[in-house]
């Protein structure tokens, strides 16, 4: 039988789990390296997956930045539970969050470029997203052989069911998925 996780905003004390669940992919380079007062700091751009056992199974995060505009950063799930649906939920609850807040574009820096699209977003390039540019790639030691693809999402064309929300503010499971619109 496939485990059920509870998905629900990140708290203050999911911090150094968040940033374990981390390490491995920042040492594979995949995602950008965040500190324990980095997490603290910023703790309520994120959402978590929380395993049967009370582990952290995955978590994401939807950083805004100007405008109408946010990013979705440092998503990950554990490796002994990839493949179960658990990162698209993940996403699907970030871009429930973005509509909450009324950010319609959503991109993200991602070296899974396919694992966005089939979420509905689609390849963009760097020149679209100067609030990213302007904001962090150009203090980047990697800026000139950056490898990552950018994505982006319109949150307008993407259709969300009813009864979805992110739960942000509540304690609701995030059980509902985004789909893309046809
Ligand atoms: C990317 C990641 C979050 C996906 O999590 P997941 O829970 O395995 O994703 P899902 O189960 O929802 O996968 C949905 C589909 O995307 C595909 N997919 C998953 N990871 C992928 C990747 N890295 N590249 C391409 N496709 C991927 C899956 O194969 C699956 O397709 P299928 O249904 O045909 O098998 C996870 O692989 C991860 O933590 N990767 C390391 C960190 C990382 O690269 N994060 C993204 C940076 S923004």
């Amino acid at each position: 039988m496939r485990p059920s996780f509870q998905l629900r905003p990140a708290r203050l004390y999911d911090a150094a789990e968040l940033h374990a669940l981390q390490q491995p992919f920042v040492a594979q380079g995949l995602l950008l390296p965040r500190s324990p007062r980095y997490l603290c700091e910023n703790i309520r751009d994120y959402v978590v997956a929380v395993a049967p056992d009370g582990r952290l199974a995955g978590g994401g995060a939807l950083h805004f930045l100007d405008g109408d505009v946010a990013e979705v950063q440092s998503l990950a799930v554990a490796p002994r539970f990839r493949g179960a649906g658990l990162g698209s939920r993940l996403v699907s609850a970030l871009l429930a969050s973005a509509r909450e807040h009324q950010a319609w574009k959503v991109f993200a820096l991602t070296h899974a470029p396919e694992f966005f699209l089939r979420l509905g977003f689609t390849r963009t390039v760097m020149a679209e997203l100067p609030q990213k540019l302007t904001h962090d790639c150009l203090g980047c030691p990697k800026l000139a052989n950056c490898q990552q693809v950018p994505v982006i999402a319109d949150v307008f064309a993407l259709r969300l069911p009813a009864a979805a929300s992110s739960g942000f503010g509540a304690e609701a499971p995030l059980e509902q998925p985004w789909e893309a619109a046809v």
